[in-house]
């Protein structure tokens, strides 16, 4: 079990909402890892899954074993434990190779799931939304369809060439496999046709508030940070929130007032390290909002020792630039502050110092955390100044709605105003620019 630093249990813990049924699966894990690193996080995902863990065996070495994941003598030993263990399958901390499974599975003669099918398991219990049900039945199939491939690959290596099928490889078995195949290629090319129709939902919803020209934020963050719940503190919005990896798929869009002015503010789906490509493809419409917002709050938990939380960092970091989010101007949030003893503030005040300390719980520094998204923004801004016709009044309250309070004078011409602008806002009222009056 993961303790923190201060030997307080897991902030995440316990795992409510595991999956009655799974209650039974016991998994024994294993992993091929550097120096240094633990199973911590596949047991964590593990019971979020609702599989318990009767035991487990690291090989530390620089890369798996291509064929069998873990090397020839730990394979034994891993064999030899598992007679005694009571498991009913082997997890495993890596996306394995088809072959690697095959190999595994026969060699220790019980079920072998990766850390992907896990994960996948894990989105598709916590699905909501239609779309976020579509994109984790996408991602599934995506990764069962490189599987059938590699049972296929592997029969024609027993001799099944069209021409001289081998023994026992050609009949039912086969035609099963290419028709088996075909229905999940067909069903991807549905549910891709349905994804793209959300995105085109998405792009109307947002090309509806640009015109708009509110400032939008994304919280983008390692599993379990504490995003939904900082989004609840900030909007007064009622999100899901649960112990429990991975709670938030389906992104959701708040109004955050701040400074008179709104914001909308986007929560993401949970970053997580080795987050299956096939999740990162299926999910591109939701990242999307990430890669779109003008300001990315990149929220950590602060209340998790300096090393893991340097790795979660990492992991975000990698999955914002795969999803072409690398450039986008960042705030970092260390959230958790009240879990915070004195020694790890000023950790983190020393390894983050532009990092804004907040508790999504209390409250504690999300003024700060306002101000700093303001003075953001105001960076960002214009300094215009604008003649407007009398004629005009309802550009007049579009500003206001813009602004907020205007610096505005009454002339025979119209409303002269002073006022800061988003560029691209700016750009709409050029004709009003008092400097060609
Ligand atoms: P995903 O949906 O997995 O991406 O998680 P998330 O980042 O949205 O986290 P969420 O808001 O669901 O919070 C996860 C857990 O952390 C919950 O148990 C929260 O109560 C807890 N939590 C969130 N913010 C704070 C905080 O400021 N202090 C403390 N002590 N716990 C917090």
């Amino acid at each position: 079990m993961q303790r923190s630093r201060n030997g307080r249990s897991d902030p995440r813990r316990p795992r409510d909402g595991a999956a009655p049924t799974r209650a039974r699966q016991r998994a024994y894990a294993i992993a091929a890892l550097p120096e240094g690193e633990d199973l911590g996080e596949l047991r964590e995902l593990l019971k979020t899954a609702g599989v318990g863990v009767v035991g487990q065996a690291v090989q530390h070495r620089e890369r798996p074993h291509p064929n069998t994941y873990l090397g020839p003598g730990k394979l034994l030993e891993v064999k030899e434990a598992l007679k005694g263990a009571d498991a009913t399958l082997v997890a495993c901390d890596d996306e394995l190779s088809p072959r690697q499974e095959r190999n595994l599975e026969a060699e220790l003669g019980v079920p072998v799931i990766d850390r992907t099918a896990i994960i996948l398991d894990i989105f598709a219990g916590h699905a909501n939304s239609a779309e976020g049900k579509v994109q984790v039945e996408l991602a599934q199939l995506e990764y069962n369809l490189a599987r059938m491939r590699g049972l296929w690959t592997h029969l024609e290596r027993l001799g099944a060439s069209a021409s001289q099928p081998g023994i026992g490889t050609r009949g039912p078995g086969e035609t099963q496999i290419e028709t088996d195949r075909r229905l999940a290629r067909d069903r991807i090319t549905a549910l891709r046709r349905r994804l793209a129709g959300v995105k085109g939902a998405r792009a109307t919803m947002r090309a509806e508030r640009e015109r708009a020209h509110l400032p939008k934020l994304a919280m983008a963050g390692y599993t379990n940070a504490g995003k939904s719940t900082l989004l609840n503190h900030l909007t007064g919005a009622t999100v899901g929130v649960r112990d429990r990896l991975f709670h938030t798929l389906d992104p959701s869009t708040r109004v955050w007032r701040l400074g008179g002015r709104d914001h909308l503010l986007t929560d993401t789906v949970g970053f997580i390290r080795k987050l299956p490509h096939q999740l990162v493809d299926a999910f591109s419409a939701t990242l999307e909002e990430t890669v779109d917002a003008d300001l990315i709050l990149h929220v950590i938990d602060a209340s998790e020792p300096e090393e893991e939380t340097a790795e979660m960092l990492r992991a975000v970091d990698e999955v914002l630039e795969g999803i072409g989010a690398g450039g986008q101007p960042r705030l970092l949030v260390l959230n958790k502050a009240d879990a915070l003893d004195a020694e790890r503030r000023e950790e983190l005040h020393f390894v983050h110092p532009d990092g804004i300390l907040v508790s999504a719980l209390t409250g504690e520094g999300t003024e700060v955390l306002g101000e700093a998204v303001e003075r953001e923004f105001r960076r960002t801004l214009r300094s215009v100044e604008l003649l407007v016709p009398y004629a005009e009044g309802a550009r007049l309250a579009e500003l206001h709605e813009l602004a907020g309070a205007l610096e505005r004078t009454d002339t025979p011409e119209g409303v002269r105003v002073r006022v800061r602008l988003p560029a691209q806002v700016a750009r709409r009222f050029e004709r009003f620019s008092a400097l060609h009056a």
